[in-house]
Formats: structure tokens, C-alpha cells, sequence
């Protein structure tokens, strides 16, 4: 009988020597990506951020701040060749581990109303709208609002 391997997937912490690539994977996956100041500053005050490696590879990464009992998710991607496959849907479930491990009770975020794949993900995951910010995002026609959207952890 043929053995089949899954693929392995682990979570680390994003370390400053990993902004080079998280850059560049940044770059590939968005119109208005972060800047390299975005994810400094998010080293440097201590957001929980993190890598998910397939194989020991880079698949994504996240940011999200944690404040008393809130987690607020800043950076959620999953790179193009990579998406569509679970990953992202694991890396939100790391996060909730990590969030809950913390004893945030609440998570937060912000999506453009026009990204089909965030929303999906967040509404399979139970999350709910909340609220609205306009003006929110650059886009191509002007700005964008965001969803707030949240969960109970
Ligand atoms: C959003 C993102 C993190 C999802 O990660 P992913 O690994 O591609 O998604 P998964 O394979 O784990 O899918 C989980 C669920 O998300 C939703 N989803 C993912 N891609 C989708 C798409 N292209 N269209 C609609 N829904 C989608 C589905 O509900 C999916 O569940 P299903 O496969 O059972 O239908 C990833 O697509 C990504 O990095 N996108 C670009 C960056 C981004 O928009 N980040 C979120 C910013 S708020």
C-alpha cells in the first residue's frame, strides 16, 4: 500500500529576519499591502505574530493585537499558490488558541466588503458584523469601508 504524507504544517513566531519575506509575500497578495514599517512596529510593540510553514516553508502569516480580554486580528494572509487548501482556515484557528490562551473572550477585524475569501472564512467561522468604518481603506475608485466584524471566543 502507497503511503500518503500530509503535508506538515507548524506555527512559529514572526521574527524580525523574516520581514524580507513576509514583504515580498505581502507585496504579491495585495493591492495596498503593509509597508515594512507595518510589520517592524508590530515586532517591536509585541503583537502576537506568526508564520505558518508548510514543510518548513512560509504558507502565511498574521498579526493581531491583544489588549486585556480583545484580540484584535491586524493581518491575516495566506500566499496565492497556497490559498484555497485549509491554511487559512488553520491559521485563524491557531490564533483563537493563542487568543484564548491569553484570555481574550472577544476577536475583532476589519474586511473590505469587496473580499469574497475574508468573508467567507470569518462568516464560516461564526463571525458576525458589527459595525461599519467608512472610508476605512484605500481602493482603485477612492476609499473603501470596512466591515467590523467579531467573534466570542
Ligand atoms: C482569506 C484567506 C486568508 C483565506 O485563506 P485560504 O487558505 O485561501 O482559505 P481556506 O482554504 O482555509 O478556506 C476557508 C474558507 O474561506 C472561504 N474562502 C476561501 N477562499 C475563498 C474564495 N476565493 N472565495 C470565497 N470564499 C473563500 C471559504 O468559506 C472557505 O471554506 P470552504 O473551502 O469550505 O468553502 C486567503 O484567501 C488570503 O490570504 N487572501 C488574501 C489576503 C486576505 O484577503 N486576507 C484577509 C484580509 S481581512
Amino acid at each position: 500500500m502507497a503511503a500518503v504524507l500530509a503535508p506538515a504544517v507548524d506555527f512559529v513566531p514572526m521574527r524580525s529576519g523574516d520581514i524580507d519575506a513576509v514583504l515580498a509575500a505581502e507585496q504579491r497578495i495585495y493591492d495596498f499591502p503593509w509597508t515594512r514599517g507595518n510589520f517592524t512596529d508590530s515586532l517591536a510593540v509585541g503583537y502576537s505574530a506568526w508564520l505558518l510553514r508548510e514543510d518548513g516553508r512560509m504558507a502565511g502569516y498574521a498579526v493581531m493585537m491583544l489588549a486585556v480580554d480583545e484580540a484584535h486580528l491586524l493581518n491575516l494572509s495566506i500566499l496565492p499558490e497556497a490559498q484555497r487548501r485549509g491554511l487559512g482556515r488553520l491559521l485563524l484557528h491557531h490564533l483563537f488558541v493563542v487568543a484564548r490562551g491569553k484570555r481574550a473572550t472577544r476577536m475583532l477585524l476589519e474586511v473590505r466588503p469587496s473580499n469574497a475569501s475574508g468573508l467567507g472564512l470569518y462568516r464560516q467561522f461564526g463571525f458576525l458584523t458589527i459595525g461599519e468604518r467608512r472610508g476605512y481603506y484605500q481602493s482603485h475608485h477612492g476609499r473603501e469601508s470596512a466591515l467590523v466584524m467579531a467573534l466570542d471566543l
